[in-house]
């Protein structure tokens, strides 16, 4: 009887349609042994990826590229951000972040990493300062009650972290630091910024962000998914770490020689909400970065750092290293692809959590919660 209670309020749930309020049943928090997982609409629907890229992409500090990205002085880098045209710009020794729009018919001031003394818009050439004051206009000398000054590029909030570089679409951001500092806190005695960027690999893969981003937060996949890392990591041993700034699963590698560890050691892979994840081994870092591209797409970004990138010997490790990441995230992709399907389905409206293999998940719902609570869905 339960069973058919519990079958006749999912089909009744799959019927909730974005424009009536959201069932606040759905964003009802309970601890991880009896949660329920995120409904499939919230992967699915396009209303809802919308309003997720403004209050939860143009809300959080977005991770954008190793500081190494601009060196000098003029460099400019176009970029997109919650898809937003953002461009960085090396000023003297300052990074800038401002909108790639130009102020005059929303122009685009570089199209493609360049270096000028200026940002020339690529439109009909108005002329802006590195610092995104406007300096020259071209063919305005009868233009009338035009002031420059308030034609000024539109900047937003740039931090450097470590030599990362992170922009934040808000008008009011915090300033970060207290998760970059636990960060540093958790890690010692690694330093971030010791590592040296190597590469940059990007991924496209059909399926929504979140289903990526709760793939990563959990090993209760590995065995089936990738059963060469059991080989690597001591899946036992496999923990995970939740505070109010990240989740981290932690595993140490198993007692034998491997491609990351001569001496034990051990793997840590932070998760900063919403979509930011370090992955750090021994001499070597993995930074990556979802960027929504709809709800039933993103793109992956893998930034490689090392420790040495020079040396023949190190080389030939960083060649394994991407190779063997390389193998993992397609297996990843394949999965999520097929989940996104799932999720797409008929068959399929919310499901639950291991308490000890998906607390990660969990709490990274949980946050999609707090935040999806603001969303006006009757507006
Ligand atoms: S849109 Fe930039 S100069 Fe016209
Ligand atoms: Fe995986």
């Amino acid at each position: 009887m339960k069973r058919i209670c519990s079958l006749a309020e999912s089909l009744l749930a799959a019927h909730w349609k974005l424009g009536d309020e959201m069932d606040k049943k759905d964003l009802r928090i309970h601890e991880v042994a009896r949660a329920e997982t995120l409904s499939s609409q919230c992967y699915t629907d396009k209303e809802f990826f919308e309003k997720e890229q403004k209050l939860i992409f143009e809300n959080h500090w977005q991770y954008v590229g190793p500081a190494s990205f601009l060196q000098k002085s003029g460099d400019q880098f176009p970029l997109s951000i919650a898809g937003q045209p953002i461009l960085l710009v090396l000023d003297g020794d300052e990074i800038r972040a401002f909108y790639n729009v130009c102020k005059h018919r929303g122009g685009p001031l570089a199209t493609c990493k360049k270096n000028n003394k200026v940002l020339k818009c690529e439109y009909h050439g108005w002329v802006y300062r590195l610092d995104g004051s406007l300096r020259g206009v071209p063919h305005f000398r009868h233009a009338e009650l035009f002031n420059p000054s308030d034609f000024g590029l539109t900047e937003i909030a740039v931090t450097i972290w470590q030599g990362l570089i992170f922009v934040n679409l808000s008008a009011d951001p915090d300033s970060g630091q207290d998760v970059f500092q636990t960060i540093e806190d958790r890690i010692k005695p690694l330093k971030i910024a010791d590592l040296q960027f190597h590469k940059r690999v990007s991924y496209n893969i059909a399926c929504n962000w979140k289903a990526y981003a709760d793939n990563y937060l959990e090993g209760y996949h590995i065995p089936h998914v990738h059963p060469e890392l059991c080989d690597l990591l001591s899946f036992q041993d496999y923990k995970t770490e939740l505070t109010d700034h990240y989740s981290l699963q932690y595993s140490p590698f198993r007692d034998k020689e491997n491609l990351y560890s001569q001496d034990g050691g051990a793997a840590f892979y932070f998760f900063l909400f919403p979509n930011i994840m370090l992955n750090l081994l021994p001499g070597r870092l993995q930074m990556n970065s979802i960027e929504a591209l709809s709800e039933q797409s993103c793109r992956v970004h893998f930034d490689y750092f090392y420790d040495d990138i020079t040396s023949q010997q190190a080389q030939k490790k960083i060649t394994e290293d991407m190779a063997y990441s390389d193998r993992v995230q397609k297996e990843d992709m394949e999965i999520c692809e097929w989940v996104q399907k799932g999720l797409q389905s008929n068959a399929y409206e919310r499901g639950r959590f291991s308490p000890e293999m998906e607390e990660a998940v969990h709490h990274f719902q949980v946050m999609l919660k707090k935040v999806y609570k603001k969303i006006p869905f009757n507006s």
